[in-house]
């Protein structure tokens, strides 16, 4: 996993066939995604529930690239070892989901994996700041965590905030939530370098018809790598 800030593109299985998960991971993988971004909720955290790190474990085989997993839940401590037992490469916690965020990334980093912080809507930059060199990853959410489909909140001001902070750091800025052709050259523009979308890489396709996934995958990053093309000419 060498580290670039070229754009990614993360489906989220969140808007997948969930009697189908082996073969909807390799059939975005086929069709060219980047990473593929995993949704654990734990109708806790959130008020939705998924699946766990048994699931997780069973996908892991049909995943080639990075399985980039996105726990929703709290308390995060208890589980992460089973997370990283199932496979995971990246694994994100909320900075809201146990009383020790630095306690928290450096168990994941002990693990072997990546660690990542997802900030909701409502927290702030700042949250991240004197963990900085323990991250790997920032997760800016720009819908409120707990289902796929919602609208884009536009976190442009947070994005930026972020990437200045991180500076030559290497963390990816990631973004979740409502990532389509329409909102990817507004995250672009703005630092993010990893984008995840569930709704807008599914639409239109199934595990029988899977080329829909790979128009929707080529359309998020084109419109984001135009945005990035444009801003270099001004
Ligand atoms: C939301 C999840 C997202 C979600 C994104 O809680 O973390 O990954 O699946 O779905 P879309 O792209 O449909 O907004
Ligand atoms: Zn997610």
């Amino acid at each position: 996993m060498g580290f670039t800030r070229d754009i990614k593109i993360a489906p989220s299985i969140l808007s997948a066939d969930f009697a189908n998960f082996g073969k909807e991971c390799e059939a975005i993988e086929a069709e060219g995604c980047d990473w593929v971004h995993v949704d654990v909720m734990d109708g806790h955290f959130v008020p939705n529930i998924t699946f766990g790190p048994a699931t997780c474990a069973a996908i892991r085989p049909h995943i080639k690239g990075v399985m980039d997993v996105h726990l929703m839940i709290a308390p995060c401590d208890p589980y992460l070892e089973a997370f990283a037992k199932a496979g995971a490469d990246v694994i994100t916690i909320h900075a809201e989901a146990g009383p020790h965020l630095d306690r928290s990334l450096q168990l994941i980093r002990d693990l072997g994996c990546k660690a990542g912080v997802a900030l909701n809507p409502s927290t702030p930059a700042s949250a991240i700041e004197h963990v900085l060199d323990r991250l790997d990853l920032v997760c800016v959410m720009t819908v409120n965590p707990g289902f796929g489909g919602q609208s884009f909140i536009d976190m442009s001001a947070k994005i930026r905030a972020l990437r200045s902070m991180i500076g030559d750091r290497e963390i990816h800025i990631e973004i979740d939530g409502g990532v389509s052709p329409a909102t990817a050259p507004i995250v672009a523009a703005a630092g993010a370098d990893v984008l995840v979308a569930g709704s807008a890489v599914f639409k239109g396709g199934t595990v029988r018809n899977p080329a829909p996934y790979g128009e929707n995958i080529r359309a998020i990053r084109a419109a984001a790598e135009g945005a990035l093309t444009a801003e270099a000419a001004e």
